[in-house]
C-alpha cells in the first residue's frame, strides 16, 4: 500500500527501514522524519505524516509480535510514537475549538 504518495514510499519500504533502524544500538525513534530520511527520501506536502505515524505504530507492534526487532527497542519507540499521536490529537482538538469559536 502507498503510503506516501509524493515521494513514492509504501507500507513495504517503511517496513524494511524500521527493521534496519530499530536494528541498531540505541535505536533512534522512528518518527515519519527519520523512517522517510533512512529511505533517502524527503516529505514534501507531509499530508502523509498522520497515516505514516499509524503505518510505523504498527508495523512496530507487528515486528515486535513476530520477534523480529528487539522488544527494548519496541518499548522506547512505542511509547514515543503515543506521545506523539497524544499531542496531534491535542493539537486538532485545539483547532476544533478556534473553529468553533470564530463560527460564534
Ligand atoms: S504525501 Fe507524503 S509528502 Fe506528500
Amino acid at each position: 500500500m502507498i503510503i506516501c504518495s509524493c515521494t513514492m514510499v509504501s507500507d513495504r519500504d517503511i517496513e524494511q527501514a524500521l527493521i534496519e533502524i530499530l536494528s541498531q544500538p540505541n535505536a533512534p525513534l522512528p518518527t515519519p522524519g527519520l523512517v522517510y530520511r533512512h529511505m533517502s527520501k524527503t516529505m514534501n506536502c507531509c499530508s502523509c505524516a498522520p497515516l505514516a505515524v499509524t503505518t510505523i505504530y504498527a508495523i512496530v507492534e507487528r515486528l515486535e509480535r513476530e520477534g523480529r526487532i528487539c522488544p527494548c527497542a519496541c518499548a522506547t519507540a512505542k511509547s514515543h510514537l503515543i506521545r506523539l499521536d497524544q499531542k496531534r490529537a491535542q493539537r486538532r482538538a485545539a483547532r476544533a475549538v478556534v473553529v468553533l469559536d470564530a463560527a460564534e
